[in-house]
């Protein structure tokens, strides 16, 4: 074979092999997992979850953002243990302003001396992740129709952190998960769940 042909050869199945690889890391991945608890008028109220499972890479201050961008007209009704960064044009609402009316919302973490009314469990760590742990908030979404099948996925995930560059591929439906009771004797199911998985890329 010409030597020029051979090394171009080469060359493609080693770009092939660190873009597969960069999509299937073994070093772990930050998944984004969106329970859906219960229904409201016009929507949903859902559990977000990111879980860092990178073994040695953690989320540094100032911490996590993270934006997507709604399929439908939803809109950000009210969070509990995060905050939305900017609320967008809500004019069309003459009471109970949402939070957020923009197309793609912007979401952070809360800082660790949020006033109580506002923590869940595992919230309000500024953002930061260590390896092994996750961060928790609630969000009220309206517009979205309130069944599963008026609910739409939300698309073009990002997953925002200092000097890190993350790809997050869509959102997949998945098995509801199934939370136990303290005492695990009862259990409840999601109405619906979907999870984001996003890889670490490179350093910024
Ligand atoms: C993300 O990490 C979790 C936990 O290690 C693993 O179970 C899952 O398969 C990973 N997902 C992908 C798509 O790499």
């Amino acid at each position: 074979m010409e030597p020029l042909l051979s090394a171009v050869i080469v060359l493609l199945l080693v770009s092939c092999f660190t873009s597969s690889e960069a999509l299937t890391s073994n070093n772990g991945n930050i998944t984004i997992k969106w329970d859906i608890m219960s229904w409201n008028h016009d929507g949903y109220f859902a559990l977000v979850t990111a879980y860092n499972y990178q073994k040695h890479r953690s989320v540094p201050s100032p911490g996590w953002r993270m934006s997507w961008r709604w399929t439908k007209k939803e809109v950000i009704r009210s969070m509990v243990g995060a905050k939305t960064t900017e609320r967008g044009v809500c004019s069309m609402f003459k009471r109970n302003i949402p939070r957020s009316c923009l197309r793609k919302p912007t979401v952070v973490d809360l800082l660790p001396g949020a006033p109580y009314t506002q923590q869940i469990a595992n919230c309000c760590r500024g953002g930061v992740l260590k390896p092994g742990s996750e961060s928790e908030f609630e969000i009220s979404v309206g517009k979205a129709g309130n069944s599963v099948k008026t609910v739409r996925l939300p698309g073009n995930f990002m997953f925002t952190v200092p000097k890190q560059q993350y790809v997050c591929r869509p959102a997949k439906n998945v098995r509801p998960t199934v939370f136990m009771s303290p005492d695990t004797k009862r259990t409840a199911s999601a109405f619906m769940t979907w999870k984001i998985v996003c890889v670490f890329d490179k350093a910024t």
